[in-house]
């Protein structure tokens, strides 16, 4: 199914994004890899390299527009289409809000959210064309607000609703919007967050969170992409969030509210 289409991830040089990547390559798919870092585009490239010819790679941040016009342009003047689209790139957050400076917050948007919709803004067209896929990488933080995480929530939670949008405007032109949910996933350590000073900082280790393979996650996002399924919770523990924020809310968020301590420790 994945054999000779085109796929932008963005934000795939380490993580959720690599692993997928990765997969997708090894399905026959051709692949344009991105991230900030140039020299982690190249490593991740000669990485790839090993496995097939058929990956590109770009740096650049997806937070800037012009960015994705020319994430856009590189791909189509080096693969001919765009085929499907992962909004990947996201970055990690957490503080109490009463701390968190405006920066912090300014970022945490930036990068989640306007760097999943200038993508899709940018490639909407050719996507169209090709009756392709858009999948949003959103988070069980964007099923329910919790606490010590209200910046990260916001945008994940944002992101569901424009996922939701997009997806009846592009309900007669054949395009598969999605959105995934990944649960706890185990993190690389060069994994970043942005604290409540609006510094990028190394995430810590986690302590006491099961947390699914990369590996797992990413057949998940795979296997959505395959059944065309509008939401796609990667874990038992995200699925529970959800049905239980369906069915009891209001219980759910006075549990979230008992135990807002312990939610504030986990990362
Ligand atoms: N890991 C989890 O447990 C978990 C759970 C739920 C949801 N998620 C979501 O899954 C996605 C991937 O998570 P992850 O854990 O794999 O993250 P990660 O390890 O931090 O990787 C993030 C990737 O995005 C890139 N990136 C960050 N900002 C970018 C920007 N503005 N433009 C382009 N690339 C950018 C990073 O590289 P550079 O620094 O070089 O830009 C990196 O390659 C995120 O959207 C995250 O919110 C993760």
């Amino acid at each position: 199914m994945f054999s000779n289409k085109v796929i932008i991830i963005t934000g795939s040089t380490q993580g959720i994004g690599l692993k997928t990547a990765e997969l997708l390559v090894r399905m026959g798919a051709r692949l344009v890899i991105n991230s900030r870092s140039p020299q982690k585009v190249e490593a991740t490239l000669c990485y790839l390299k090993e496995i097939t010819p058929h990956v590109i790679g770009i740096a650049g941040d997806v937070s800037n527009y012009e960015f994705c016009l020319e994430l856009r342009k590189f791909t189509i003047g080096s693969f001919g289409r765009i085929d499907i689209l992962i909004n990947n790139a996201g970055v990690a957050s957490s503080g109490l809000m009463k701390d968190i400076v405006p920066n912090a917050f300014e970022k945490v948007v930036n990068i989640n959210l306007l760097g999943s919709i200038y993508p899709t803004l940018a490639c909407i067209d050719e996507i169209r064309q090709r009756k392709g896929s858009i999948l949003f990488i959103a988070s069980v933080a964007g099923i329910v607000g919790l606490p010590n995480y209200s910046a990260y929530a916001a945008t994940k939670r944002a992101i569901v609703s424009l996922a939701e949008s997009l997806r009846s405007e592009l309900t007669d032109d054949g395009v598969f919007v999605g959105i995934n949910y990944p649960g706890f996933t185990e993190n690389e350590e060069q994994k970043t967050m942005i604290n409540a000073k609006g510094e990028e900082v190394l995430l810590q280790k986690r302590r006491g969170i099961k947390a699914l393979s990369r590996e797992r996650t990413s057949e998940k996002i795979i296997e959505q992409l395959q059944k065309r399924k509008f939401r796609m919770y990667c874990s038992f523990s995200a699925k529970g969030v959800q049905l239980m924020y369906r069915i009891f809310p209001q219980l759910t968020l006075n549990i979230l509210r008992h135990y807002r301590m312990k939610i504030s420790s986990m990362q």
